[in-house]
């Protein structure tokens, strides 16, 4: 970025809004917010928090996530998801700030049998998906030189998620049985976070597509998980890894099958990390192998 130096991270307590604080580029400027500062759904306090620091680039990483919970607190979900983000939308546009905003794989229904392209129909299954797919619908009709990057699958050894999940079950169990018949990709936050700098970094606009590369089951993660882990001597014991369906493992909301993303566009980028997921998951568990240390 070669001017403004100010750049707003909000949900910074969250995964991504971690990594963004980690992989931030030398010499700018963050502030990094989460709902206790700046609750993203006040409006008038998104544009009088705006108005008075004048970031140059906001990237928003706050959202409710709980994809099973927006069943049944769908009103929160909205406001968050899609009121929340259409607050900072404007209060971009009234700056002429940068606004990159985050937005996710359950905007598709998985039925498709090939990669999403950014120009597919959305047709969330969820409260959680369709919550977001406003959130992108209002960000653009607030603000159309937004940049929306829709991700999947995301980890990091801050925060909640997958891996963390399953480490801590394969410590406690003999066995663990993960759903076998939903496709994804894996991402690792930190891979996803360089991104957002570089979108924010070329002014990018419009929508894009960002995983980690590669498909994989929930169960070939798992086993995934159990490998590195016991590779890195997270893991010591023995632990069997089995394959089930999503019927023999119902929950409140529903769930693409196979939400795999087309990256193509960024991947064309040559500044773009284009890394295999499991490379990723390997990273991360170092990461959290470091801080155990
Ligand atoms: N995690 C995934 O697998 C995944 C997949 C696809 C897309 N995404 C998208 O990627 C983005 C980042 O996800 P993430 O995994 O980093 O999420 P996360 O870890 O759940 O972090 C979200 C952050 O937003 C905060 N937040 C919630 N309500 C807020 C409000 N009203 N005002 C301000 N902050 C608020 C949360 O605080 P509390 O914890 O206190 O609620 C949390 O710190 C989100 O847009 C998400 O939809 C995530």
């Amino acid at each position: 970025m070669s001017e403004g130096r100010t750049v707003l991270i909000t949900g910074a307590k969250g995964q991504l809004g971690w990594e963004l604080q980690r992989r931030a580029p030398q010499g700018y400027t963050l502030i990094a917010v989460d709902a206790d500062v700046l609750d993203i759904t006040n409006t008038d306090k998104v544009l009088d928090f705006v108005s008075q620091h004048k970031p140059t680039v906001i990237i928003n990483c706050a959202a409710y996530t709980a994809v099973d919970k927006a069943e049944h607190e769908s009103s929160l979900a909205y406001a968050v998801n899609a009121l929340g983000a259409e607050n900072l939308a404007l209060a971009a546009h009234d700056l002429a700030a940068r606004f990159v905003h985050i937005s996710t794989d359950f905007i598709f229904d998985g039925l498709q049998t090939r990669p999403y392209a950014t120009t597919d129909t959305p047709a969330p299954l969820g409260v959680y998906g369709a919550s977001k797919l406003e959130g992108e619908q209002r960000v653009m009709e607030a603000y159309d030189q937004s940049a929306i990057v829709r991700t999947a699958w995301v980890y990091s050894a801050h925060g909640h998620n997958f891996v963390k999940t399953m480490l801590r079950l394969m410590r406690e169990r003999d066995e663990v049985r993960v759903v076998a018949d939903q496709i994804g990709t894996p991402t690792w936050a930190s891979h996803l976070a360089q991104t957002v700098w570089s979108i924010a970094k070329h002014k990018m606009q419009g929508v894009y597509h960002y995983t980690d590369a590669g498909v994989a089951s929930w169960y070939d993660f798992a086993v995934a998980v159990y490998e590195e882990a016991q590779a890195l001597g997270l893991l010591t014991r023995d632990v069997a890894v089995r394959p089930i369906r999503t019927v023999d493992y119902p929950t409140p909301a529903r769930r693409p099958v196979c939400a795999v993303l087309d990256k193509s566009a960024l991947w064309a980028m040559p500044e773009i990390n284009v890394a295999h997921w499991r490379v990723g998951l390997r990273q991360m568990l170092q990461d959290l192998k470091n801080y155990a240390q």
